[in-house]
């Protein structure tokens, strides 16, 4: 089934220079690229985005981590894109992140993790609306 999913790559993969790198794995994958751009978050966006995880003792400073900061996002298109792109870029802590995946290879941080994944066709839905209008996803 084809499907998309939205992306962010987080204040450290921008400012180390990883952009490139962490979108060339999804395109030499075969996802096609539906919509990219760079983005100041908002802080309003920032609790929007990761309102599902208010009140864990970890909230705020995940909000602190993204806001007023810069980030890539950009939704991906593919079979199974959702899934796929999870599996790339692998467990939530960077600790236990199988080398290959995306937060195994370049990072150790659990907040700065590089890169955020929606989990679901639900959460795909909610979080791309954050951040991109309709006529910014072109087929
Ligand atoms: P992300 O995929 O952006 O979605 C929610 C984020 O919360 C997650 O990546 C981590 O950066 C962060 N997170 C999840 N669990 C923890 C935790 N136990 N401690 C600190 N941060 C966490």
């Amino acid at each position: 089934m084809v499907e998309r999913t939205f992306i962010m790559l987080k204040p450290t993969a921008v400012s180390r220079g990883l952009v490139g790198s962490i979108i060339s794995r999804f395109e030499s994958k075969g996802l096609r690229i539906a919509a990219l751009k760079l983005v100041r978050v908002r802080r309003e966006m920032a609790e929007k985005l990761y309102a599902v995880h208010f009140g864990k003792p970890f909230y705020q400073s995940l909000i602190d981590s993204i806001s007023g900061r810069d980030v890539v996002v950009a939704i991906l298109e593919g079979r199974s894109a959702i899934e796929v792109v999870r599996l790339m870029i692998g467990a939530t802590d960077p600790v236990k992140a199988s080398p290959g995946t995306i937060r195994g290879d370049y990072g150790l941080d659990i907040t700065n993790n590089i890169i955020h994944a929606s989990d679901s066709p639900d959460s795909y839905e909610y979080e791309h609306k954050i951040f991109f209008s309709p006529e910014e996803i072109l087929d």
